[in-house]
């Protein structure tokens, strides 16, 4: 499996993929390559990607906090294709937030183990691949998939992201 990773920091560019795309379509046509997806990418450089080849998952900079790709993961869902959002714990600036504290002591877990769960429950494509360096923190993220968060505090989750998209929720 190969992601082509496209340009931008922050956030994906606009531009076309095709030639960068087709390159890793016809090492897959040669059979040195199983599965494509695409990663940090607009909405537009999936539609691209699709005509070209298969894309089986989209990596984007996603997690409670930051919402943008709301409309293209419930997109992606429908077609079956996996959603893998990157930095799901806030990456270089871990994720805080007081809303995700209160739930996570409600809930007897971890505030790392609901952002967690509460991506998993975002939507049935979504694949997860949080980094850690500590083995503590890798049980704890694990168990995170048994985490069940209940209705109100999924509400209270959505929050998050809708008072400061995009810049994470340090309250
Ligand atoms: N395609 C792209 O452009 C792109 C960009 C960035 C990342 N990625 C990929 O996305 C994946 C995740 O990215 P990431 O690891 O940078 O970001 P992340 O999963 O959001 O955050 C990792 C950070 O969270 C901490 N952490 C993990 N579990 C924790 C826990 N239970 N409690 C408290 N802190 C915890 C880690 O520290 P400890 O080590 O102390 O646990 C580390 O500092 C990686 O596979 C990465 O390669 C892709």
């Amino acid at each position: 499996m190969v992601n082509l990773r496209a340009w931008g920091f922050e956030r994906p560019q606009e531009g076309s993929i095709g030639v960068q795309f087709e390159t890793l379509a016809e090492l897959q046509r040669q059979g040195l390559i199983r599965h494509l997806g695409v990663s940090h990418v607009t909405v537009a450089q999936v539609e691209e990607a699709v005509t070209i080849a298969p894309v089986v998952c989209v990596q984007n900079f996603y997690n409670v906090a930051v919402r943008g790709d709301d409309e293209l993961i419930d997109a992606l869902a429908a077609k079956g294709i996996a959603f893998v959002p990157y930095f799901p714990l806030g990456g270089f600036t871990p994720l805080q937030s007081g809303t995700l504290n209160e739930v996570a002591a409600r809930l007897g877990a971890t505030p790392m183990q609901v952002a967690l769960a509460w991506l998993l429950r975002r939507a049935e494509n979504v694949l997860l691949i949080p980094g850690t360096s500590s083995v503590g923190h890798l049980r704890e993220n694990l168990a995170a998939a048994e985490l069940e968060i209940p209705e109100e505090e999924m509400g209270e989750l959505e929050g998050i992201g809708a008072v400061k998209q995009g810049a994470g929720d340090r309250a």
